[in-house]
């Protein structure tokens, strides 16, 4: 018995050894991927359109969704921040995709795309960030300088 306890042990520590050796490289790769899948994503939305005096904007109007989740029908109002979160799954085909409208404009834009967003949306708090404008929906890794990829 002794002994059978004694060749586990040592079977236990080569073991563990052989790991160190030849699998430790590859899975601290693997750990590093793995550990990119787990970020979470924050996609913000905000309503930059501009103000209508001595009336109200009218409200932005916004429907997001990707294959799997339904983010919902929403009215953002004036200045208003909407904003849901998301990971990236494993074959990286995360994909959220959005319908807006304001006033008479309409358009349909990617909000998140994990080939295109997993690295740029990194560069600050993990977040896309989205502005809805008089011109059209504009992007920033930054939250200080903005460009107009989906003018409508
Ligand atoms: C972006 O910057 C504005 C102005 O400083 C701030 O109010 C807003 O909270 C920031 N957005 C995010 C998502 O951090």
């Amino acid at each position: 018995m002794a002994n059978l306890r004694g060749i586990f042990i040592i079977l236990h520590a080569a073991a563990t050894v052989a790991i160190c050796l030849f699998s430790n490289p590859l899975a601290a790769l693997e750990e590093k991927d793995e550990d990119m899948l787990f970020i979470k994503y924050h996609i913000h939305i905000t309503n930059d359109t501009p103000d209508d005096m001595p009336f109200r904007a009218p409200n932005v109007h916004l429907h997001c969704k990707s294959k799997n989740k339904d983010v919902g029908n929403r009215k953002i109002a004036w200045h208003e921040d909407y904003h849901w979160d998301t990971k990236i799954n494993y074959f990286r085909t995360t994909l959220f995709f959005c319908y807006v409208w304001w006033k008479s404009k309409e358009r349909y834009f990617e909000a998140f795309k994990a080939t295109r967003d997993e690295e740029r949306c990194r560069y600050y708090h993990n977040s896309c960030l989205w502005s809805v404008r008089e011109d059209g929906i504009y992007f920033s890794n930054n939250n200080a300088t903005w460009r107009n990829v989906y003018p409508w």
